[in-house]
């Protein structure tokens, strides 16, 4: 998925990813991570989720990455946060009331700017990339993140053929292959969500099961 395919959803407002209730399983597990208060949690492909709020409102500091500038202004202009903003090649960075959002690609991040992150929130952000990208995401974020730092991850698996991505489908297995032998990976939940989801029947799928994984580094 090229960055210029998600600047056009944007644009176009198809932007059906988007919840406008905070995530339950963000509600139900974050506590898993025993993330410290004040630590900061990095978002990646961050959108305008409103669970960086939540987090927020937990006590923790946010960092996001986000391609669109819609998206990233739209965000702050929600929570009606008057935001400082910088050029700060590659990225522009927006900042306010403990959320910084450095709008840009997250694959120019390095690890200068990740170097205080304590956790990742990853929903519909690893599922947003197709196969080659997949790997080539959680490679990158492995060099770039500070060691020990977990994950909690929220993905979904359906037959791939009954549609095209994004979201993409991403089995146990690939998550395994993908994060193992480094991290444990737990899976913390998994549910049929279809019936809550007719856009996804409407676009033909006949299952689509949701999964939350905690996935932490070894040692
Ligand atoms: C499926 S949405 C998920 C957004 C958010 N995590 C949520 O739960 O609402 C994926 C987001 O990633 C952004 N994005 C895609 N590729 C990106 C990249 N290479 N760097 C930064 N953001 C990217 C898109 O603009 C889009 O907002």
């Amino acid at each position: 998925m090229k960055p210029e395919f998600w600047l056009e959803r944007w644009q176009n407002n198809e932007i059906g990813f988007h919840q406008t209730e905070i995530n339950v399983h963000l509600q139900d597990y974050w506590m898993h991570l025993r993330v410290p208060a004040g630590g900061v949690v990095f978002v990646p492909l961050c959108g305008r989720t409103r669970d960086m709020t939540w987090l927020r409102a937990q006590g923790h500091k946010v960092l996001g990455v986000e391609i669109s500038p819609i998206a990233v202004r739209d965000f702050y202009a929600e929570n009606r946060l008057k935001a400082q903003t910088k050029t700060q090649p590659p990225f522009d960075r927006w900042e306010a009331d403990g959320v910084t959002l450095l709008r840009g690609d997250l694959f120019d991040l390095s690890a200068g700017d990740l170097k205080d992150v304590v956790a990742v929130y990853d929903r519909a952000s690893l599922i947003a990339f197709p196969a080659d990208m997949r790997q080539r995401y959680v490679r990158k974020l492995a060099a770039i993140l500070p060691p020990h730092v977990g994950t909690l991850l929220v993905a979904m698996d359906y037959p791939q053929g009954e549609m095209p991505g994004p979201p993409f489908s991403v089995s146990e297995r690939e998550v395994r292959d993908l994060y193992e032998p480094n991290n444990r990976v737990e899976l913390l939940h998994t549910r049929d969500i279809l019936d809550e989801n007719p856009r996804f029947r409407a676009r033909g799928l006949t299952q689509l099961v949701e999964k939350v994984f905690y996935i932490r580094p070894n040692g």
